[in-house]
C-alpha cells in the first residue's frame, strides 16, 4: 500500500460497521485518509466495530442502502474520490430465510449506490466487493476465473453475481471507458473474495465466529459441512487487494476495470475440521460436534470452491502474504486478546502494521 497515496484522499465506506468494512476503515484512518461510512447501526459488542471505538474515529452516517434520500446525502456531505461497496447482507443461511431482503439489499443496494454516484464528478474509483460464490458451481473441482460463468445456487450466491450484473450494467451505461475524462472521471471494478477469516468478527452461521462463540459460552460448536473445502484468507489480504485496486483505477483509470478474484494460494485451501482444530491449537477449551448422519445439510452449500487468481498477480502484481497458519495464527491472537481484555485499538493497529509494513 502506498500510503502518501492515501493521506487526504476522501474515501466513502458502504458497510464501515460490519467485519471487513472496520477493518478497512481502520487501515485508511491509519494512513491519514478521511474516511466517511455509511451502513446500518451496530450495537454487537464483540464485532471489531464497536471494539476499537470506530464511531469516535471516523464520520459515520446510518441507514439502508436502497434509502435514496439518505446515501444521497451521505454521498453528498462526503463528496468521496474514492468509494469501497461492502454494505450487504453477507450470510448465505439468512439468504434461505429472507431471500427477498437479501436480493433488495444486496441488489438493489448496488442499483441504488452507483445511480446516486452517477452525478459525482469527484469520483476516480468504485470497487463493489462481492464474493467467489457468484460462479455457476457444479462441484466439478475446477478453480474459477474471471471470465467463467456466473450463477449462484442459493439467494446470497445469486444475488451477489446479480450486484455483478448490474456493476457491469452501470460502467457500459454510465461510467463507460469510451466516455472516461469527457462525462464521468470514475473507474470502477469488482472483487471476488474467498472466504474471509480474522479478529472481530461476530456474524452468525460463520465458522470462526460460531467458534468463538462456543468458547465464550463454554459450549461445544456444531459444524455444519465439516468436510467442504474453502478459500481461506486472513481479512488482511483481501483488503489489501482492494485497496491496490482503488489506487490502481486512481491513477490509471479504466484499463484497470473489470472483475478480480481474490484467494489463497491452493495449498492453503482447507476443510472445514481441518480449519477449526487449527483454531483449537490457540483455544484448548473448543470442542466440536460433528453431524449426526449425512455430512451436510439440506441447504446446499458448495462442497468445494477454488478461485483461479492469476490475473491479480499477473495484471496488479499482488501478493498473499499470509499462509493458513499465520492467518488462523493472527485470527485467534485478535480473539484471545479481546477475551483477555486487551486494548483492541493497539492490538488492530499493531497487526495492520505488521502486514501493511507501515
Ligand atoms: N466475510 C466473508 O467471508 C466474505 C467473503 C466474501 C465476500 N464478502 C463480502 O464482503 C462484504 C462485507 O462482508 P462482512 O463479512 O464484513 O459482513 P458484515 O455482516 O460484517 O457487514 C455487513 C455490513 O453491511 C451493512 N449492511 C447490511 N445490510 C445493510 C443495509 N440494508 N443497508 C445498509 N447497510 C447494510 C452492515 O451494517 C455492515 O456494516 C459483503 O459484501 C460480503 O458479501 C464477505
Amino acid at each position: 500500500m502506498n500510503k502518501d497515496f492515501w493521506r487526504g484522499k476522501r474515501v466513502l465506506i458502504t458497510g464501515n460497521t460490519g467485519f471487513k468494512g472496520s477493518w478497512l476503515s481502520r487501515i485508511l484512518l491509519d494512513t491519514g485518509a478521511e474516511v466517511f461510512g455509511y451502513a446500518l447501526e451496530n450495537d454487537d459488542e464483540y464485532g471489531v466495530f464497536n471494539a476499537i471505538g470506530l464511531d469516535k474515529e471516523m464520520s459515520c452516517r446510518y441507514g439502508d442502502i436502497c434509502d435514496e434520500g439518505k446515501l444521497s446525502e451521505a454521498i453528498k456531505g462526503s463528496d468521496p474520490e474514492i468509494v469501497f461497496h461492502l454494505a450487504a447482507q453477507p450470510i448465505v443461511l439468512k439468504g434461505y430465510e429472507d431471500p427477498v431482503y437479501t436480493y433488495r439489499t444486496n441488489v438493489m443496494g448496488t442499483v441504488t449506490l452507483l445511480n446516486a454516484l452517477r452525478d459525482r464528478s469527484g469520483l476516480r474509483s468504485v470497487v463493489n466487493v462481492t464474493t467467489d460464490k457468484v460462479y455457476e458451481n457444479n462441484d466439478n473441482g475446477v478453480s474459477f476465473r474471471e471470465s467463467d460463468r456466473l450463477g449462484g445456487y442459493d439467494p446470497y450466491s445469486g444475488s451477489k453475481a446479480c450486484s455483478e450484473l448490474v456493476t457491469s450494467t452501470f460502467v457500459s451505461s454510465f461510467f463507460n471507458p469510451v466516455q472516461y475524462g469527457i462525462s464521468h472521471n470514475a473507474a470502477v471494478a469488482t472483487a471476488r473474495a474467498g472466504n474471509v477469516i480474522g479478529g472481530g468478527d461476530n456474524a452468525p452461521d460463520r465458522i470462526i465466529p460460531d467458534c468463538i462463540r462456543a468458547v465464550r459460552n463454554g459450549e461445544a460448536v456444531k459444524l455444519r459441512n465439516p468436510y467442504s473445502i474453502r478459500p481461506w484468507q486472513h481479512v488482511l489480504e483481501p483488503l489489501a487487494l482492494y485497496i491496490m485496486l482503488a489506487e490502481k483505477l486512481y491513477e490509471n483509470g479504466t484499463e484497470y476495470s473489470g472483475a478480480y478474484n481474490v484467494g489463497p494460494r491452493e495449498e492453503d485451501c482447507l476443510t472445514v475440521i481441518d480449519v477449526v482444530k487449527k483454531l483449537g491449537q490457540n483455544f484448548p477449551s473448543l470442542v466440536y460436534e460433528l453431524p449426526e448422519n449425512a455430512p451436510e445439510t439440506d441447504l446446499h452449500e458448495a462442497k468445494k470452491l477454488i478461485l483461479d487468481t492469476g490475473k491479480i498477480s499477473e495484471k496488479l502484481g499482488f501478493v498473499n502474504k499470509w499462509g493458513i497458519d499465520e492467518c488462523i495464527g493472527n485470527t485467534a491472537l485478535w480473539y484471545r486478546a479481546q477475551l483477555d481484555g486487551e486494548d483492541m485499538v493497539k492490538v488492530t493497529d499493531k497487526m495492520i502494521k505488521e502486514y501493511f509494513e507501515i
